[in-house]
């Protein structure tokens, strides 16, 4: 835990360098045309943002109007937990148990952890960066799908490889706006971190997210109930490479992290769930690691999106847009408004309702359904949207 708090200036260091960096260098490999259609987007956003890295102001109508919709009296009364400008909570003593704080006892409820046995939930966070184009395209060359945990202030800034990201078919989510503890924001700063990250999304590709991970895993049942509020699932992880430790200037190694993986796959034959680990797309060194060490998982796992772990098509709040599963929905649009067209596969019934989803995840007998799964896939998904 203390770790995790220690590393909150170092990664906020890291990100105001990462947004005030030069413009990323372009893609060497072509783009992929869009699965998922983006709106149009001339390069300046519409809407009116809080700056980068800046815990989101709170004093606006657009801010008023966002909790206005919101129902506080379902959302429990906990108070603000103080944390340090180096990260450290302060008092964590005094955090209820009835808080259930991951950060100070590792409390879950109702918060995604783990994926069915056999399967690797991919998740990357912090993005989009300047490193990005590099990930994104081996993600496209291994015809693979992930979940990207974005900053907002992230996205303004790196705002092409955002609307790659979502065109590719990515899960996009949501990560807050400045990457600060959620537990010690107050109610109205937490939503505005989500809705204004949110709105940058919606403008760039036309979607709105409805999967969050927050930032350090720092969660309590304040923050779950204005996520439920706000229609969000949370996303914390069972397995964690500490890869932002190799910032320049860290102390971890590319070994440790490559061991680390090593270490899992070893253990995999005896695992009782399936994993959702934690890696960033932070820096240059994180993205290395993730690319070296992606085949290995792949060969090992079925590796997809959260989402897609947790048999959820639509991890958009427009329902047109259907991302692909594990039981075999396939990624595409329903430009029909009451139709499922690209979710034939998926049996009624399947779809994951958002919450509640991860404890189920590990009685699910994935292994056996390995063959039958991925036949469908084969019948359903095209070669280039390829999921498992
Ligand atoms: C670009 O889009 C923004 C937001 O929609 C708009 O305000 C602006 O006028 C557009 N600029 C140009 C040059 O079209
Ligand atoms: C708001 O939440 C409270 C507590 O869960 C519930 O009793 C009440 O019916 C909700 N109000 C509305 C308008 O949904
Ligand atoms: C999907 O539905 C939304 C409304 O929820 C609509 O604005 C959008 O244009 C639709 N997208 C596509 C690609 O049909
Ligand atoms: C839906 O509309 C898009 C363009 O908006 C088009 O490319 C696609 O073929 C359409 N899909 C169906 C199933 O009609
Ligand atoms: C909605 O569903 C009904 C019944 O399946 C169908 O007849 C109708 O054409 C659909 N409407 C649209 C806009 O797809
Ligand atoms: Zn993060």
């Amino acid at each position: 835990m203390l770790a995790k708090q220690l590393s909150l200036a170092s990664i906020m260091v890291a990100l105001a360098s990462a947004a005030t960096a030069p413009a990323p260098t372009p893609s060497s490999t072509p783009i992929p045309a869009p699965l998922i259609p983006l709106p149009p987007f001339n390069g300046t956003f519409a809407g009116s943002y809080p700056p980068t890295f800046a815990i989101a102001a709170t004093s606006s109508p657009q801010v008023a109007k966002w909790m206005s919709e919101l129902n506080l009296t379902a959302v429990p009364d906990i108070p603000v937990v103080k944390v340090t400008s180096g990260g450290t909570i302060v008092s964590p003593n005094s955090i209820p148990a009835s808080a259930c704080d991951w950060s100070v006892d590792n409390c879950i409820n109702k918060d995604i952890t783990t994926c069915p046995v056999g399967v690797w939930g991919l998740s990357y966070d912090d993005g989009p960066t300047e490193f990005s184009p590099q990930l994104y395209d081996f993600l496209d060359k291994t015809n693979q799908k992930a979940t990207l945990f974005y900053i907002g202030s992230n996205v303004l800034t790196n705002w092409q490889s955002a609307r790659r990201a979502c065109g590719a078919g990515h899960q996009i989510a949501v990560h807050t706006w400045s990457h600060h503890y959620s537990t010690s924001l107050t109610n109205e700063q937490f939503v505005a971190e989500v809705k204004y990250t949110e709105m940058a999304i919606k403008e760039l590709c036309g979607v709105t997210p409805t999967y969050f991970r927050p930032p350090y895993g720092d969660i309590d049942n304040r923050i779950r109930g204005l996520l439920t509020q706000m229609g969000y699932t949370s996303v914390i992880w069972d397995l964690d490479t500490n890869d932002w430790e190799m910032a320049p200037g860290g102390k971890l190694s590319m070994q440790s992290v490559n061991s680390a993986f090593d270490a899992w796959i070893a253990k995999a034959p005896q695992d009782t769930t399936g994993h959702v680990c934690l890696e960033h797309e932070l820096y240059q060194n994180t993205v290395n690691a993730a690319i070296t060490n992606l085949p290995k998982l792949q060969k090992t796992w079925k590796t997809m999106p959260v989402a897609a772990c947790v048999n959820d098509p639509h991890p958009y709040r427009e329902k047109n847009i259907t991302l692909a599963t594990l039981n075999g929905a396939k990624t595409g649009v329903n430009n029909a408004s009451n139709t499922t067209v690209g979710n034939s596969a998926v049996s009624p019934g399947a779809s994951a309702t958002p919450t509640g989803t991860a404890k189920t995840g590990g009685s699910t007998p994935a292994r056996a359904l390995t063959s039958v799964t991925v036949a469908v896939a084969a019948a359903v998904i095209c070669a280039g949207q390829m999921l498992l």
